[in-house]
């Protein structure tokens, strides 16, 4: 192909991006690709939005939104507008200019990577692909999935990475629940595979979002996403480890994180808890550790870190299980209520979530009865898969009469709508692991994980 002819896609696609009359395409439509989606299509920008579950784009049809950060109205709005356009028809994505895949990326049982989704999505562009289109993959993976998995299954002898089509990777920051940081305010990291696809994904991206960073290829860009989270599980197991040692000695480390995030620099402050959940800090360091053992390479913060934290929830049920004992109860007869099963504050994402295993291991120990209760999570399968498969519903309230039910309350997720007055008032014990109950005076009844007591 003649030089004219690949700048020539590249000038077209940039003039629709500079005119706003791009179409961006975004596959996938869950906690990442639904909140893009809208940023665009508020923004003005005709968007479709793909999706392989039907029910989805049936929901999102019909004006139901099923994000939680995301306003009611602004999704139903978009799609009323016809800005946002959900469907399950893929031949759509070859209507695009630019198409984000915000697919899963989950591991194995083994905990290996499982880039199956990537794939399957990529494949799926691959059929409808068209000269002139920018791919941005938005999945955290492991270093060179952008280049040497996905760009293969685009690539034809006369389909060329930089000249007829254009691939970049861009990671997705997100953090659900978060109010100030959203997904267009938080800035967002850009490598292409050529300097032409980090320009254009560099200029699409900054249509919805305030601030877009250039690196110099996908490679860097992947894995800065991976340090990112990293970093997280390295402090998060950190700051666990030393709860356990504080319970030991009888200092609150709750205090020492507070006093130490007086100091206005080099410290950053991490909290103890249950252990960690959700789709990114849990399974994204696996990612980079697959990685390293094929280079003959042992990153070694990144499987401590995981040792301790998964050990939290073990942890957590022992600190249950010594509260029981100190009643006159038998285990098998025991009542424990867990508060909070969505794996942090104030989401309705279960998964990977650290109170469903403290809730497995209560039952595994003997544990007569387990509840919980949880606004956002209004089921939860335990030992999913499994002949000992066991569905718990959330209590559809919370008040003095169902407190007063269970030898130990505990505390796992501190979603801000709880009454933790009621919660201390009412409970016979209360083991709290997130310090929800720190501004309410104990009756000697709250067991703080991490402060000895
Ligand atoms: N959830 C977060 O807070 C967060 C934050 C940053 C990064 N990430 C990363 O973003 C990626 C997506 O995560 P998520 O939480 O949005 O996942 P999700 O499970 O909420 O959503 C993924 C969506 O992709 C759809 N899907 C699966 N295969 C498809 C295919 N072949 N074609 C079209 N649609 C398909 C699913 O039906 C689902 O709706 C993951 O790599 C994750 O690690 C997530």
């Amino acid at each position: 192909m003649s030089a004219r002819t690949s700048r020539r896609w590249e000038r077209q696609l940039r003039n629709r991006i500079e005119s706003r009359t791009l179409v961006v395409g975004v596959v996938g439509l869950g906690y990442v690709g639904l909140p893009l989606a809208v940023e665009y299509a508020r923004k003005g920008i005709r968007t479709i939005g793909y999706d392989v579950s039907a029910e989805k784009i049936a929901a999102l049809r019909g004006g139901t939104n099923y994000i939680r950060d995301l306003d009611d109205r602004v999704v139903a709005d978009c799609v009323a507008s016809g800005m946002l356009d959900p469907t399950d028809d893929a031949a759509r994505l070859g209507e695009c200019d630019v198409v984000f895949i915000c697919v899963p990326t989950p591991f194995t049982a083994n905990k290996d990577p499982d880039i199956s989704f990537i794939l399957a999505a990529t494949r799926t562009i691959a059929t409808h692909k068209r000269s002139g289109q920018l791919y941005v993959l938005k999945s955290t993976t492991f270093p060179g999935t952008t280049r040497h998995y996905v760009q293969p299954l685009l690539e034809e002898e006369r389909f060329r990475c930089g000249e007829e089509y254009f691939l970049a990777f861009s990671p997705e920051r997100v953090d659900p629940g978060n109010k100030v940081w959203h997904t267009g305010n938080t800035p967002i990291v850009v490598g292409g595979i050529t300097p032409s696809c980090t320009e254009l994904a560099r200029a699409a991206t900054a249509l919805a979002i305030e601030k877009v960073v250039t690196v110099s290829s996908p490679e860097v860009a992947e894995m800065e996403k991976l340090l990112e989270n990293i970093f997280r599980s390295v402090n998060i197991a950190l700051v666990n480890e030393l709860a356990q040692l504080c319970d030991r000695i009888g200092i609150n480390v709750w205090e020492v994180v507070e006093a130490a995030a007086t100091k206005p620099f080099g410290f950053m402050p991490f909290y103890p808890g249950p252990g960690i959940g959700g789709h990114c800090i849990l399974i994204d360091p696996y990612y980079l550790s697959w990685m390293a053992r094929r280079y003959d390479f042992t990153t070694n913060f990144i499987e401590l870190a995981a040792e301790v934290n998964e050990s939290m929830p073990y942890y957590v049920r022992d600190m249950i299980v010594r509260e029981i004992a100190r009643q006159p109860v038998e285990l098998r007869k025991a009542r424990v209520l867990l508060l909070g099963m969505a794996f942090k504050r104030d989401v309705d994402d279960l998964r990977h979530s650290p109170a469903l295993k403290v809730a497995e291991l209560l039952r595994v120990e003997g544990v007569g009865r387990v509840d919980y209760y949880d606004p956002y999570i209004p089921s939860v399968v335990l030992f999913e898969g499994s002949d000992r498969a066991e569905t718990l519903s959330s209590l559809p309230r919370l008040n003095r009469a169902v407190l007063e039910r269970y030898h130990v309350v505990c505390v796992t997720t501190d979603h801000s709508c709880v009454d933790y007055q009621q919660v201390a008032r009412y409970s016979r014990v209360v083991v709290d692991t997130r310090n929800a109950l720190r501004a309410i005076p104990s009756r000697g009844n709250i067991v703080l994980l991490g402060d000895g007591r």
